[in-house]
């Protein structure tokens, strides 16, 4: 029989209605035909057969290619078909040797009751292997009982998974615990064992299960020496002191009042005064206000007040014990910020910062004639070029909260054409007065945990067992539900007030300026894609070659603190002072290259056209050159790739813009 797309789909209408075995012998066959139309269809119809062989044969569509639709229609299938399959599954009607893939698929489809139900059985006949392979570490986090969890905790305490499958296992107990509230049926302080472990990421993420099961309630001095050892990663101090905030307890309190101590290093103190609030707000106040004194880094100091603020009643207690003066503006500043920030506004800390630091407040009210009137100038006096540096001033952070052309952060709404959808008025009005009117799809999620944590952030997503937040900094912020005191909608915005308090009023109006282009054709279109956005920065020095750096373009990740990320304008030109600024470099002497890396993703494998537009410099791609200035075509394979712009440091020129008709990775 040979059918037309419509005649088959036809098929499919027909054969749902038609008595059972007949029905599965051609649903057998359209669930593999090469149209993902029929595919689709069959799966659905299968979903009506209700028996354990119908859940078969549509779990066998998974041996054909997918996309997110006939994935989802398989979701709904199985979920449809779950009580017979589980049944299958029992008996061994459904046998899973050669069907991890579909046993998978199917085990995380149905609900974690449900997969609970048959965990145990087959595991059993699946022991968990060294490299712990398969979906069974993260299954039993999501549906495991005690007993499959003690089971798990053992394999990890007797080290019978290899690194990377302990760190997958302490993170699907903590799971187990923060999502479900289950937890082994055997005893839990052995985990303590695992704080010396000689692998870092399994002492991090041991750490982190002791902050989650809070039983250790003796092993303060262990935590607190972690935390102050010279000799633990930034990660391992960092989850060490969270621990001790969540275990709680005078003990806890001592250790992180020892750990914040006048003398103690910087990147400990800071950290160790904020968990101390919010364990003992009024032994931490003084504190926090000495630790504020001591801190000249603005970023630091963000992240600080934002830990700290989190603590309900810090900012009013914090704003009574300021000194009249001897605060760093710095300091001064990033609490300003953060106290306008995130759904909250803590006018008398805004206050008492600035008297500390000399700063200006501006509590200039903006009425309507106002705003009208600033806007009316910007059109005229704006100057939309330097409007765009204003832009990006890291301590106004408008990247770090919106993008444009896809790239910057995702906390508020997109960039790319505001100018040419919204009036000039509305943009002063935005900027100055973020909480006259919020965005729909903006409001504040405000979420206050059982600890007296105060989160705030857009609702990124959410389940039957966990919120996610998008907080101010553009974190996602998971929150266990069963952790959740109280949930409210906020009614100010996550975007702080005041942060123009720092501009003259000039700048203002080319800030004004700028955004009022932003989608308009020209310069400041940035809604065509194709081009490089996001970009890192790398010199290569004769004493990095000699120290076996040669490569290091090639293997290090992004993250790595030798790169040097740096934004492209919106016309997507890199220009020189835009890279001397990033590397903090205005010569290049000693220097044996320049290195602007981003990255591109080809869906399929198949040729790439790109295009350098710039002065001087030469496209690599994975290691391999491909060409100079102008247009190159290359052969990419499928995935992600890194793409290299190297520069003479004798010729760096003025600017460089790379286009391609691959996708550019953008965050
Ligand atoms: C902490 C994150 C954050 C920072 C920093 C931030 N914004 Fe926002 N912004 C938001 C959020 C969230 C909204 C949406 C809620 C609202 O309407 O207030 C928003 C809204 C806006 C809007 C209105 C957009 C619309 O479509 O209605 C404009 C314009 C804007 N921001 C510009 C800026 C500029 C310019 C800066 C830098 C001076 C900046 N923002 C800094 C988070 C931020």
């Amino acid at each position: 029989m040979s059918l037309g797309l419509a005649g088959q789909l036809q098929w499919v209408s027909v054969t749902a209605t038609a008595a059972d075995a007949s029905r599965l012998v051609v649903l057998e066959k359209l669930v593999h035909d090469p149209a993902p139309r029929v595919r689709l269809e069959a799966l659905r119809a299968l979903a009506k057969v209700g028996t354990g062989r119908a859940a078969e044969l549509a779990l066998g569509a998974l041996n054909e290619p997918m996309d997110p639709t006939l994935d989802y229609a398989l979701w709904l299938t199985i979920n449809d078909l779950s009580e017979p399959w589980i049944a299958a599954l029992q008996s061994g009607a459904w046998k899973t040797e050669g069907r991890e893939k579909q046993l998978e698929f199917g085990l995380k489809a149905i609900k974690p009751e449900q997969a609970s139900r048959v965990l145990g059985q087959l595991l059993a006949q699946h022991p968990l292997g060294r490299d712990g392979a398969g979906p069974w570490i993260e299954l039993i986090g999501s549906a495991g009982t005690p007993r499959e969890l003690q089971a798990l905790f053992q394999q990890v305490l007797s080290g019978g998974f290899d690194d990377a499958a302990s760190v997958r296992a302490l993170k699907s107990l903590a799971d187990a615990t923060r999502l479900r509230n289950i937890r082994p049926d055997g005893p839990q302080a052995d985990l303590g064992r695992l704080f010396d472990s000689s692998s870092d990421s399994v002492r991090v993420e041991a750490i982190k299960l002791a902050a989650v099961w809070k039983t250790l309630g003796t092993s303060f001095g262990r935590l607190s020496e972690i935390a102050g050892a010279a000799g633990s990663s930034d990660a391992a101090r960092t989850v060490a002191i969270t621990a001790l905030r969540s275990i709680g307890g005078k003990g806890a309190a001592d250790a992180l009042a020892g750990l914040a101590g006048e003398g103690k290093e910087p990147a400990v103190r800071w950290q160790a005064a904020a968990a101390l609030a919010g364990l003992d707000l009024g032994r931490a106040v003084p504190v926090v206000v000495a630790v504020a004194r001591s801190l000249n880094d603005e970023p630091v100091a963000i992240e600080f007040w934002r830990r700290v603020l989190a603590v309900k009643g810090a900012s009013k207690a914090v704003a009574e014990a300021l000194p009249a003066s001897g605060v760093p503006q710095s300091a001064a500043r990033a609490g300003m910020r953060v106290a306008r920030e995130g759904g909250r506004n803590e006018v008398d800390l805004v206050v008492a910062l600035a008297r500390s630091s000399g700063l200006a407040t501006d509590t200039q009210a903006f009425t309507g004639q106002l705003i009208r009137e600033l806007a009316a100038k910007a059109a005229t006096q704006g100057d939309p070029i330097r409007g765009e540096l204003i832009y990006r001033r890291t301590d106004l952070a408008c990247i770090g909260c919106h993008s444009i052309g896809g790239a910057g952060g995702k906390v508020g709404p997109d960039m790319t054409s505001i100018g040419a959808s919204a009036p000039i008025d509305y943009l002063v009005e935005s900027v100055l007065l973020p909480n006259a009117k919020i965005k729909e799809g903006y409001g504040t999620v405000m979420v206050t945990t059982r600890d007296g944590t105060e989160w705030s952030g857009t609702l990124a997503r959410e389940t039957g067992q966990e919120i996610v937040l998008r907080n101010a900094a553009g974190a996602e912020q998971p929150i266990a539900k069963n952790d959740v005191a109280k949930r409210d909608l906020g009614t100010l915005s996550l975007m702080p007030s005041g942060l123009m308090d720092p501009l003259g009023e000039q700048e203002q109006l080319d800030l004004f300026a700028f955004l009022s282009r932003l989608g308009k054709p020209g310069d400041y279109d940035a809604s065509h894609g194709g081009v490089a956005r996001r970009w890192r920065l790398y010199t290569l020095t004769h004493t990095d070659q000699q120290n076996g750096r040669g490569n290091f373009m090639w293997e290090s990740p992004f993250t790595d603190r030798s790169w040097a990320p740096v934004y492209s304008l919106v016309n997507g030109r890199l220009s020189r002072s835009l890279i001397q600024e990033a590397t903090r470099r205005s010569q290049w002497e000693g220097t044996i290259a320049l290195y602007a890396a981003t990255e591109i993703n080809a869906a399929k494998a198949g040729p790439v056209k790109l295009k350098l537009d710039a002065s001087a410099g030469e496209v690599w791609i994975d290691g391999r050159k491909i060409g100079g200035t102008g247009e190159l075509t290359t052969d990419l394979t499928a995935g992600t790739h890194r793409v290299i712009v190297r520069m003479d440091p004798k010729q760096i020129p003025d600017a460089l813009r790379l286009e391609s008709d691959g996708s550019f990775v953008l965050n």
